[in-house]
């Protein structure tokens, strides 16, 4: 699925007048692609991809879209892992059992190796397996784009280079198409062979 957006506009109003974040902004990523997008702090990568998400008023947003952010707190603490993966397998897929929606749960888990981990609640896990459990709900809704805002910028570097290869290895054999945030050239460099700079697709560098 390709992502194209062409001269967008977003600008959140303050009581002290409002702020352009994105300005005439442009991007297109074709299907299968890994991209990396990179810029500094506040200067409006999660605002994009929200964008991208469909999580403004005029868009849409679908179960073929996924975003992973960065904070390592979105599974619903009050649901076992396995629970978080059939429960969103189950509203994106009426009508399946929950037999059915328990095992494609487990064959995702399986995917970032975390299958052992099934009855677990999000507390019990550290946040390196919170974000493969947020990449394994990806995976079992079948999206075909995911949006990685900063996923794995708390773990420690052991942790980032398992969620690295875990990362690559999906993308490849689920031909995914992935537009990664990040603000670290290391990472972007190490994920992807196509970087864009945040300020080259804006129409100017927020301040
Ligand atoms: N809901 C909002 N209402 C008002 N202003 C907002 C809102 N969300 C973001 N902003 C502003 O928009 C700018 C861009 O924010 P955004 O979160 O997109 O940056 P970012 O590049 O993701 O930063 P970081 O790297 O720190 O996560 C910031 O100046 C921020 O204060
Ligand atoms: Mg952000």
């Amino acid at each position: 699925m390709d992502i194209k957006l062409n001269g967008v506009t977003k600008e959140y109003h303050h009581e002290d007048g409002k702020v352009r974040v994105l300005d005439n902004l442009s991007l297109e990523v074709p299907s299968g692609h890994f991209v990396s997008v990179i810029g500094p702090s506040g200067c409006g990568k999660t605002t994009l991809l929200k964008l991208i998400a469909g999580f403004d008023h005029d868009a849409k947003p679908s179960k073929d879209i996924f975003m992973i952010f960065q904070d390592s707190n979105q599974l619903f603490p009050w649901r076992t892992l396995g629970s978080n993966l059939s429960y969103a397998i189950m509203k994106t897929n009426k009508g399946i059992g929950k037999e059915k929606a328990a095992e494609k749960a487990k064959t995702a888990l399986e995917d970032v190796g975390l299958l052992d981990f099934y009855d677990y609640y999000p507390h019990q896990l550290s946040g390196g397996m919170k974000q493969r459990g947020a990449l394994a709900r990806a995976l079992a809704v079948e999206s075909k784009v995911l949006l990685m805002d900063e996923p794995f910028s708390s773990l420690d570097r052991d942790n980032k280079e398992i969620a690295y290869a875990l990362l690559l290895k999906i993308w490849r054999e689920k031909k995914l198409t992935i537009i990664f945030v990040t603000h670290d050239l290391e990472e972007a460099k190490k994920l992807s062979g196509q970087i864009l700079y945040f300020e080259d697709l804006n129409g100017k560098i927020p301040v």
